[in-house]
């Protein structure tokens, strides 16, 4: 096996290994066929990661030049995320998973890493957990088909953020979690891809009371990466977002557990419960003290 960075030229067989990758991990673990038979739509993936953090991606190949795996990273001030991490059906349990997170580890130096994996995947728990990966907070990721003529009830008190807010909603998160990302923030403020949404509520001051960021990519629109002070901003946030960009969806989005009232307001509209994760850390993790939405796009921690 060698590993490398991923070449321009590799990026649809990416494509398909992260597709059969998770495809086959679901169909012979959980029995669902949730991603489908179509790779294509895993190219927004690397579209999008080769954009945000150009040449952060390692990949495996075997002897032929074949890819057999692969891990996303995504270096940030404080921190490294890490994610997507896939490996080809054929090479599961043989060491390339290991091999991947320990060059990113290696790549990461001082820095913390942060993650989200699935707590039904007790392969990438153990690959992980084993690693020293210590989980934080358990995530439930829900579903809802949100109606085409709205969520009725939305407030009207967010607004769409703009390049001159990424800097506070960087420092706003920096504030609550300890980690600062103004490169994603500033990546979807200037949406070039015009698949992202990045919105704010503001207290009566002026400062920041909570974000939402939204992914409307056709590969499955999602919300988050999103902070709020509190419970209520952060669920008047997802329900003016759902009401406003996301009518007639199919969207997912990642909760903790632990705020039952996001939880109980989710259930109340007609989420269904699709998957539980965990968001896990390498080294310190600082207290959260923000009300969190992670996300899948992108795995930045
Ligand atoms: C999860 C995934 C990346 C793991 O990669 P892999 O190459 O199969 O994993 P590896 O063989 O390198 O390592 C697995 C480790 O977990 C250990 N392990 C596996 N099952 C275990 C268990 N039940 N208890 C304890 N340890 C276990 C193995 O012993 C190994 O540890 P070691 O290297 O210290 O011996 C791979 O299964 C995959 O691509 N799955 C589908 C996509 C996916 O789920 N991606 C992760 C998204 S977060």
């Amino acid at each position: 096996m060698k590993l490398q960075r991923l070449q321009p030229h590799q990026n649809d067989e990416l494509a398909r290994l992260i597709h059969t990758s998770l495809d086959t991990w679901h169909r012979t673990r959980l029995n669902s066929d949730r991603f489908g038979t179509a790779w294509e739509p895993f190219r927004t993936t690397v579209e999008v990661y080769e954009s945000l953090d150009p040449g952060c991606c390692v990949v495996a190949m075997d002897d032929a030049g074949a890819l057999i795996g692969s891990a996303f990273f995504h270096p940030r001030e404080t921190h490294v995320g890490v994610g997507v991490v896939s490996v080809h059906p054929s090479a599961f349990g043989c060491g390339v998973g290991r091999a991947l997170m320990e060059e990113i580890i290696r790549i990461a130096g001082d820095q913390p890493l942060r993650l989200v994996s699935s707590a039904m995947n007790l392969d990438s728990f153990s690959l992980y957990t084993r690693l020293g990966f210590v989980p934080q907070v358990t995530l439930q990721a829900v579903t809802l088909d949100v109606p085409a003529d709205g969520l009725p009830g939305a407030s009207t008190r967010m607004r769409a953020a703009t390049i001159a807010d990424v800097p506070a909603i960087a420092d706003f998160e920096l504030r609550l979690n300890g980690v600062r990302k103004e490169q994603d923030y500033r990546f979807f403020a200037e949406n070039k891809t015009d698949g992202w949404r990045l919105a704010v509520i503001e207290k009566a001051d002026g400062a920041l009371a909570g974000f939402l960021a939204a992914s409307t990519h056709a590969s499955g629109p999602q919300l988050g990466q999103g902070v709020a002070e509190d419970e209520a901003t952060m669920q008047a946030l997802v329900h003016e977002m759902l009401d406003r960009h996301f009518r007639g969806k199919h969207v997912v989005w990642l909760l903790p557990v632990g705020c039952s009232g996001l939880v109980r307001q989710a259930y109340a509209w007609g989420t269904r419960n699709r998957e539980t994760h965990l968001f896990s850390v390498l080294g310190e993790a600082p207290p959260m003290h923000g009300i969190t939405l992670p996300t899948f796009l992108p795995e930045s921690g």
